[in-house]
């Protein structure tokens, strides 16, 4: 067990991590309005009755879908009905849908009540549950609508994972391949490790891409500095490709959001070519091929809605070097004309093997 401390200028978030933290803070947390999911709680509503008395619980239907403004109100509405005080607590028990939304009604709700994240998910343990970024999505655009609210405590309890589909696994391995190129020891850690599944590994490369994010979220909270920015490597093309395309989970969008924008940085001389093809070897442990895409570049236009961008620049944060990352501003163009050819090397690529 360890005890991770994330401090802002205005608040502390004490982040529990490892086995057996369910157990020991998930009940002295004072849980009184719990918010998860269908799924989730099929599979653990006798853990949570057990572990939270008397406390209401709101069940939302699992999937990214929900992240709406409907299922937003819902919940809000439920804390009414619940006689949520303003000294009550929330506790987001789920993947990071749940995590994003409870987020946010907990921000809403009396202008705020205590908030406590029990991700469930690796991505959501590794990543969203921490820093608290909390949105839902609006006119089809990603995470439009939300707030900047930290978790009082986050429990990440590796026991969650056990019931984890594989498919969500190579989910959160597209954010934790993330932290790799952002973090030259999880790099190493990643390039060395014999199994990238294997629970114990997880746990811990878990805890190191926790600290590197609460690093990251001390220094630049509300992302204005440019340092959280980083945390943004391949989401504005796996953005854009998760709102055109779908069909697949966050982090494998992410993974290959990374896959383009480490092709970018190439083409661009941006990128030691070894480095790239190290990075580019992780991606595809994961996610095996990549897909080609038809209509690639109207998917691609969807990075105009990318909130990283400033004027009518596309900004992408790519890989660099170990342990660097760069911002790339490139015209909807220029942007779109680099996606098309990627698109193509892959097509080339699988043509001729
Ligand atoms: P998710 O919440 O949809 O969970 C994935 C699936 O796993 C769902 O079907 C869920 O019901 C199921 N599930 C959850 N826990 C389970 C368990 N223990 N056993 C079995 N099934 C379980 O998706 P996610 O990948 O956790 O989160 C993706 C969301 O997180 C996206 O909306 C993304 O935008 C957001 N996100 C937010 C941040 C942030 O900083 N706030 C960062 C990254 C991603
Ligand atoms: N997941 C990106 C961030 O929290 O800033």
């Amino acid at each position: 067990m360890e005890e991770i401390i994330l401090n802002t200028n205005t608040h502390k978030s004490v982040i529990h991590c490892g086995n057996g933290t369910f157990e020991k803070y998930a009940v002295t947390c004072g849980g009184d309005f719990v918010i998860t999911d269908s799924n989730v709680y099929n599979i653990y509503h006798g853990l949570i009755e057990k572990t939270f008395r008397g406390a209401a619980v709101k069940v939302i239907r699992a999937g990214e879908k929900s992240k709406n403004r409907r299922t937003l109100l819902s919940v809000l509405q439920a804390m009414v009905s619940a006689g949520l005080k303003r000294s009550g607590t929330v506790v987001a028990l789920g993947g990071g849908v749940v995590g994003d939304i409870a987020g946010l009604a907990a921000s809403l709700y009396m202008r705020g009540v205590r908030l406590v994240q029990i991700p469930t998910t690796l991505l959501s343990q590794v990543d969203s549950s921490v820093g608290g970024k909390t949105a839902i999505d609006f006119k089809k655009i990603k995470n439009l609508i939300g707030s900047f609210y930290q978790p009082e405590q986050v429990i990440v309890d590796p026991l969650f994972l056990k019931t984890l589909p594989e498919r969500e696994i190579n989910c959160g391995l597209g954010e934790i391949i993330k932290y790799g190129a952002l973090n030259k020891d999880i790099y190493e850690k990643l390039i060395n490790a014999p199994d990238l599944r294997n629970s114990e590994f997880l746990e811990n490369i878990t805890a190191d891409c926790i600290r590197h994010k609460a690093g990251v979220v001390t220094v630049d909270e509300h992302d204005l500095n440019g340092a959280r920015k980083t945390l943004n490597l391949g989401h504005t093309t796996g953005h854009a490709f998760e709102l055109f395309y779908g069909g697949k989970s966050h982090g494998e969008y992410v993974l290959i959001g990374a896959y383009y924008e480490l092709f970018i940085a190439k083409k661009l001389g941006l990128c030691n070519e070894e480095y790239a093809q190290t990075i580019t070897d992780l991606i595809t442990s994961v996610i095996g091929e990549l897909p080609v895409y038809n209509n690639v570049c109207k998917a691609a236009g969807f990075a105009v809605y990318d909130k990283k961008n400033q004027s009518d620049l596309i900004s992408l944060i790519a890989p660099k070097d170990v342990g660097e990352s760069i911002e790339i501003k490139l015209s909807v163009a220029d942007y779109m004309k680099l996606v098309e050819e990627c698109n193509n090397s892959l097509k080339d690529k699988y043509e001729n093997s």
